[in-house]
């Protein structure tokens, strides 16, 4: 199959918004740009279609996607029995990079939902994503548009890395701002649960609605809440050690031991003493780290470095993406 780019860094034309949009609407797959990452998208109310997204990425069928939507008023109609509190978190975030789970009203194909009776919807704030669901008025279902377990794509190049031949089209809308995916939130109970952290913290969640709980992150193969948390997530193509601080040195001197090309993430300050192949920092501020986390983790190959060495960023405060680090890493070393 030719995957066709369509550029709309500079400009959303109308006229590719057309092409986009019947592409859609025939069951095809769109590889398009959020505020978090790039999502693949197909209509969600086509099995077949949906299928596709599953086949493109290599994604196991329990594992169920996204649904995005343009409005509230869509979002609501999705779903069933919404606890009270979810219309003030919806006006308070969203267009935003938050996923509500919720009780499922039945409109959209079941390999959607991988048959829950909950659904997982959210209005992204980009605006080709905006405008494309505006143009189709179809439920987009949209996971990262990664291969299953590669990195999260920050850019389209990313996408045609891991996609090229396996979908019709990629949307260029140039580096997506966020950089990791959006915060999903079971609102179920009576009571928010963040099963996945992302850009809207649990403060965040706990200012509108009074209370939050957080589900924890472990790697769990024990049919998780979230059915996505069991599987290795954001995996670079060489292994990463997160490791303290205090012991960076040492594990570096175990690895130059072993003859093996090291990379060295630091955190604050860049270890003067330590020289290895390739050293850099992962990030001036938080929101920096999560913008270029994705695309780190992808510049790293095998053929160039056997281990990465990431100091444990211990000034970090954002459970995102610590989250995402620790699913990255293959040995913590804490
Ligand atoms: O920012 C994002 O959320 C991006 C962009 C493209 O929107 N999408 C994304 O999709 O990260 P994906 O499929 O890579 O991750 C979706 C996560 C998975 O962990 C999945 O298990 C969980 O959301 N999820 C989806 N529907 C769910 C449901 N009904 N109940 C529980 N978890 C659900
Ligand atoms: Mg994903």
């Amino acid at each position: 199959m030719k995957t066709k780019v369509f550029d709309m860094k500079k400009v959303i034309s109308p006229q590719q918004l057309i092409e986009i949009a019947t592409l859609l609407q025939k069951g095809e797959t769109v590889a398009f740009p959020t505020e978090t990452v790039y999502g693949l998208g197909a209509d969600a109310t086509n099995e077949t279609a949906v299928e596709k997204i599953f086949k493109a990425k290599g994604r196991p069928s329990d594992n169920p996607l996204i649904v995005h939507v343009a409005t509230k008023a869509h979002l609501f109609s999705l779903v069933k029995d919404p606890p009270d509190y979810v219309a003030a978190l919806v006006d308070k975030f969203s267009p935003g990079p938050i996923t509500y789970v919720l009780r499922d009203a039945g409109k959209v194909t079941s390999a959607v939902t991988a048959s829950l009776n909950t659904v997982g919807v959210r209005i992204p704030s980009h605006p080709i994503a905006l405008a494309i669901l505006r143009e189709t008025a179809l439920p987009i279902a949209a996971p990262s548009a990664n291969r299953s377990g590669r990195p999260s794509p920050t850019e389209a190049s990313h996408v045609a890395e891991d996609l090229t031949g396996k979908i019709p089209a990629i949307v260029d809308g140039g580096e997506t701002d966020v950089g990791i995916e959006s915060t999903v939130v079971d609102c179920t109970g009576s009571t928010p649960l963040i099963l996945r952290p992302g850009a809207i913290t649990v403060e965040d969640i706990t200012k509108v609605v009074g209370t939050c709980d957080v589900l924890n992150g472990e790697k769990t193969t024990q049919s998780p809440k979230s059915p996505g948390l069991k599987y290795i997530h954001y995996a670079p193509e060489v292994p990463l050690i997160l490791v303290d601080r205090a012991k960076v040195a040492h594990i570096v001197a175990k690895y130059k031991e072993k003859n093996k090309k090291i990379a060295l993430l630091y955190g604050t300050e860049a270890f003067p003493s330590i020289t290895v192949k390739n050293k850099q920092r992962i990030g001036r501020d938080e929101r920096d780290i999560a913008r270029r986390l994705y695309r780190l983790l992808r510049s790293y190959n095998k053929s160039e470095v056997d281990v990465i060495i990431c100091e444990y960023p211990t000034f970090i405060k954002d459970a995102a993406i610590i989250d995402r680090l620790k699913r990255a890493a293959t040995e913590i070393i804490i």
